[in-house]
């Protein structure tokens, strides 16, 4: 085993746990690729005394990951914390001349540009598979399997937890208090579910896919994120009754300003593709140049697809270790071509209000003034008499495409109508 490549963990959690017996039980077709041999040699956690799921030798487990990263008979820090101090402890490894592999979004959405650059300049990879959408190898795909394509668009669910939620209030199992305290009692919502709900996990994930597909050098930050907190079962009522499916996208595509990118919810037809992913799972869409669509779907979390991806970027390393290949890092290492996000005001989308209105004869007239004073064009109108409540019945109003900017100015105006009570809804719809 002397030409073994030295594993140093951080983390041995759900997916550490995943990945230490994955690596224990190699896989038949990990096997037959007898290069591909680990030894794990320091594992760093926070109570080493803790009993876990696996065996490792006397001494592997400590409770310093300064020792993991000191070791010199460790090649590749494997991080798989979500601790705050992961950017640090990767940045040393990078630094130490080790090649990392984590499964951390957060960390490689904000800090990837600096952390791909150190491990350029040391020679050494930094490897993140399992940073986005779990076992599905959406990252490997567009860095490998689609390269020879210019990406087109890109439609992700990438939030296993929203995608749950919006499934079970689909199914017409609560509302979304409910719903998310149900998802927090069985441990698909975490007890602060922010980041899920509010979209910032999926835009993480996709500055790191849109970096990828198409050199885009922004953070989350810099992508329109909306999120869920406000979709209510009428929503979910009306989307069915016009064919359509609620779902918390991710969506990022070529657009004469830039990328468009945004994360907000969306009503898809229910006969597409994304529309009929269920539950936890995960899917991106892929347009290419050259293989036209493209649908990856699968489990987006937990222990085993999750230690899947950080186990195929450890057989990845050694490959390129024993092929003496440099570093496959300068791909992600974005220059003259780099892309900015577009703002979202000037996408062409088209959209679904829906607001309570006053029972009284002219107030379509008047919404429909205002929308027509911005350009914007109603596909269908769909009004319920017979739901008439303390003098209000609601108003669903489907536009053709529109510009964000121009819907927002009409929201603005409409809102202000004494006629509308308590403002307008708006969800996006696609075609995806
Ligand atoms: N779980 C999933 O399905 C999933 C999916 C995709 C990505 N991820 C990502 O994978 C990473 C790990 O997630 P997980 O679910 O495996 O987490 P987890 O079950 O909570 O495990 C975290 C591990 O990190 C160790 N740890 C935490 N803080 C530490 C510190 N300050 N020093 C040393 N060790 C520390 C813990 O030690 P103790 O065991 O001693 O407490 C534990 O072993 C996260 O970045 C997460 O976002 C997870």
């Amino acid at each position: 085993m002397s030409d073994a490549i030295g594993i140093g963990m951080i983390g041995l959690g759900t997916v550490g746990t995943g990945a230490v017996q994955l690596l224990q039980d190699a896989p038949a077709a990990m096997r037959r690729r007898r290069h591909a041999e680990f030894d794990i040699r320091r594992v760093a956690v926070r109570d080493p005394a803790k009993v876990r799921d696996v065996t490792l030798a006397d001494g592997v487990v400590v409770g310093d990951v300064q020792q993991v990263l000191d070791d010199p008979s460790v090649q590749v820090v494997v991080e798989l914390t979500g601790a705050a101090p992961a950017y640090e402890w990767i940045r040393a490894a990078l630094q130490a001349g080790k090649s990392v592999v984590t499964a951390n979004k957060a960390v490689i959405a904000l800090h990837g540009a600096e952390l791909f650059d150190i491990a350029l300049a040391k020679g050494v990879d930094l490897m993140f598979e399992a940073s986005v959408a779990g076992g599905i190898p959406i990252i490997r795909s567009l860095r490998n399997g689609l390269v020879a394509n210019r990406v087109e668009s890109l439609h992700g669910i990438l939030n296993g937890t929203t995608n749950y939620m919006l499934t079970r209030m689909t199914r017409g199992e609560g509302d979304y208090p409910e719903i998310l305290a149900d998802a927090q009692a069985e441990g698909y919502a975490e007890p602060d579910p922010t980041a899920d709900v509010s979209g910032a996990d999926a835009a993480s994930k996709l500055a790191i896919l849109s970096r990828i597909a198409f050199q885009t050098t922004g953070t989350a930050a810099d992508i329109y994120c909306e999120g869920i907190e406000r979709i209510e079962s009428s929503d979910i009522d009306f989307a069915r009754e016009l064919g359509y499916t609620i779902k918390l996208l991710a969506i990022a595509r070529l657009a004469p300003g830039g990328v468009e990118a945004r994360v907000h919810p969306v009503m898809l037809p229910q006969d597409s593709q994304l529309a009929n992913i269920h539950a936890e799972q995960n899917a991106i869409k892929v347009v290419g140049s050259a293989v036209g669509t493209q649908v990856f779907t699968g489990a987006g979390a937990g222990k085993m697809p999750t230690a899947s991806a950080v186990v195929s970027d450890l057989v990845e390393l050694a490959e390129r270790k024993r092929a003496g290949a440099t570093t496959s890092i300068g791909d992600m290492i974005v220059g003259d071509e780099a892309a900015r996000f577009a703002s979202i005001e000037d996408a062409e989308i088209r959209y679904f209000l829906r607001m309570q209105v006053a029972d009284q004869p002219g107030v379509l007239e008047q919404i429909a003034r205002i929308l027509s004073a911005q350009h914007i064009s109603i596909a269908s109108v769909l009004q319920k008499e017979r739901d008439l409540q303390g003098g209000t019945v609601p108003l669903v109003i489907v536009t053709h495409e529109a510009r964000e900017r121009a819907m927002q100015q009409a929201v603005q105006a409409i809102d202000a109508l004494p006629l509308v009570d308590g403002g307008v809804r708006l969800i996006r719809m696609e075609a995806a």
